[in-house]
């Protein structure tokens, strides 16, 4: 296959990676990669072909066991914590990939949080916690990988850009979410963060996306599936008619690192079973 795309593709969209090791050579990092989407990414990414660090807060057993996953496949995997929040944390996460890895070629910006709460009883702790983690983690994330892109430049041979970044966003980038807003706004945030950036670093080969879940089976919202009632709720929003599992996003983000998704930048990828078609609207209007 790998010959026959090199035939008939002119150079600039010749991909130089392995069709069935897409990721091979690369370096990741997946935060909040113990659980839920990011522990499906990091394992993806890992099947692909990349080293991965897996990135985690709390649980480091279930760090070690997405690392064992990965290495199964033959690529290297290491646990690091780090609370994506705080930049000293952030600062020496980086530290350590360069000293095990050697250099990153892709950011999986994953971790976030959610802390519910109706608007006129949500603490600014509430507030400042989700927009720490969901908003201000995902810069110190994203700027540390732009510098050692920018420095770096493309590595020949291992893929067309010089890095790439995925934002984990939400359909709430774009859906309004009562009783959610310090969520809504962290993700909101995303949206604009994300492309002002792939803006900024666009000359320099970097390739920065979001990818926006919608409902998503993960321990982040098991009060939306975990019954009988709330599945039934949640499927009036979502037309394709079954939650999302982890896989479905890691999927796409695999591709989306890859050189076959190598013009693609500043977007967002919405994988939400039809959540944001405005399913209300099949029936009324
Ligand atoms: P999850 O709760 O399973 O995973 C969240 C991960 O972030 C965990 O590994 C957690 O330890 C980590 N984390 C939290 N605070 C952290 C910090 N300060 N530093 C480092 N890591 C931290 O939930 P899920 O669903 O896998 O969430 C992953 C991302 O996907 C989040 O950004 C979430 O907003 C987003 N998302 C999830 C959807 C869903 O339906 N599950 C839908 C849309 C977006
Ligand atoms: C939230 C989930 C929610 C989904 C769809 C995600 O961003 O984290 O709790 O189920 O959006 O509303």
């Amino acid at each position: 296959m790998k010959k026959m795309m090199n035939e008939i593709l002119p150079e600039v969209v010749k991909p130089t990676c392995d069709p069935l090791k897409i990721l091979k050579g690369q370096k990741a990092l997946v935060t909040g990669a113990n659980s839920g989407i990011g522990k499906a990414i990091a394992i993806a990414i890992g099947n692909a072909g990349a080293d991965v660090a897996v990135n985690y807060i709390a649980h480091e057993d279930q760090a070690e066991i997405v690392c064992n996953e990965i290495k199964k496949s033959g690529s290297k995997a290491i646990p690091i914590q780090a609370d994506v929040s705080k930049e000293d944390q952030v600062l020496n996460m980086y530290q350590q990939i360069y000293k095990e890895f050697g250099t990153i070629d892709i950011l999986v910006s994953n971790a976030g949080v959610q802390r519910d709460s109706p608007l006129e009883k949500m603490t600014l702790e509430q507030w400042n916690t989700v927009l720490s983690i969901n908003l201000t983690g995902q810069f110190l994330c994203c700027r540390e990988a732009v510098k050692e892109y920018k420095h770096r430049g493309v590595r020949k041979g291992i893929s067309c850009a010089a890095g790439k970044i995925i934002c984990m966003s939400s359909v709430h980038q774009v859906i309004p979410w009562g009783g959610h807003v310090n969520y809504a706004a962290s993700k909101g945030g995303i949206h604009m963060m994300m492309q002002s950036i792939a803006q900024e670093v666009a000359p320099h080969r970097i390739r920065v996306n979001a990818i926006a879940p919608g409902a998503i089976r993960t321990p982040i919202n098991t009060s939306a599936w975990s019954t009988p009632e709330a599945y039934k709720a949640l499927m009036t929003l979502v037309p394709y008619n079954r939650i999302g599992e982890p896989e479905d996003i890691a999927h796409c983000a695999v591709w989306l690192c890859s050189d076959y998704a190598d013009y693609i930048t500043g977007t967002t990828i919405f994988i939400d079973g039809g959540m944001t078609l405005f399913p209300g609207f099949a029936t009324g209007g």
